[in-house]
């Protein structure tokens, strides 16, 4: 028997990660924040000196990770760097090396690893087009870029972070145009993912939303 997954893709502050893992709990499964693995390549990278346009040294480093997620922490070489990986830099770094076609190949048997029984919550850019791609379900989860750019505002200032609004909005379209026009993986709504427009749906409508499509999906309704 085949161990179910959910995958939610979609671009950058969507609030898919949020809705990601609140999906997993309710449903008792598991989740994998993808966007975490590139996000701890790329700060690995910098702190061993490995650069970030230097595709083989990446993907060699990607396969040797010490990598494990508790919660919504990660460690890395026994080190907590959930914080240090969810800066806006780090998150202009992941999205440089997510480009290179050999450091995907080197992650995907690390992140199909996560599928275990009694099931997957996976949130990402290709978890439905590429990594999981006989997903039960698959969600295209979106909003405008005004109110993604909102969305991190707040996660940051949270999070005790300095935040500036404009520059948060034109950092995250440079993003996703990168995130979008590379030549593999890129950030897509495929045909068999449906769209969950959230620019005026809050947290808990969209879980309900994914909970109701999953049920629809597996054949329980
Ligand atoms: O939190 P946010 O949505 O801004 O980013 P993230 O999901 O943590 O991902 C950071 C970067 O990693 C993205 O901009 C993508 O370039 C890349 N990524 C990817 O290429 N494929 C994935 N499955 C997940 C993330």
């Amino acid at each position: 028997m085949t161990i179910s997954v959910i995958a939610i893709d979609g671009p950058s502050a969507s609030g898919k990660g949020t809705v990601a893992a609140r999906v997993a709990q309710a449903l008792g499964f598991h989740y994998l924040d993808s966007g975490a693995i590139y996000r701890v390549t790329a700060y690995a990278a910098q702190q061993r000196g490995v650069a970030l346009d230097d595709e083989v040294g990446l993907a060699q480093l990607a396969v040797g990770l010490d990598l494990r997620f508790d919660g919504v922490e990660v460690w890395l070489d026994g080190r907590a760097v959930g914080d240090a990986i969810r800066t806006e830099e780090a998150g202009r770094a992941a999205s440089r090396i997510a480009a290179l076609p050999a450091l995907r190949a080197a992650l995907l048997q690390l992140q199909r690893g996560f599928r275990k029984a009694p099931g997957l919550v996976t949130d990402g850019r290709d978890m439905g087009s590429v990594v999981f791609s006989d997903a039960d379900l698959k969600v295209f989860l979106t909003a405008s870029a005004e109110v993604r750019a909102d969305r991190r505002y707040k996660q940051l200032i949270e999070k005790g972070f300095d935040a500036n609004l404009s520059a948060l909005l034109q950092d995250l379209q440079e993003r996703d145009a990168r995130d979008a026009a590379r030549a593999v993986a890129p950030l897509q709504q495929t045909a068999d993912a449906q769209l969950l427009e959230t620019s005026n749906m809050g947290i808990d409508d969209a879980v309900n939303w994914v909970l109701v499509a999953y049920t629809k999906a597996s054949g329980m309704a």
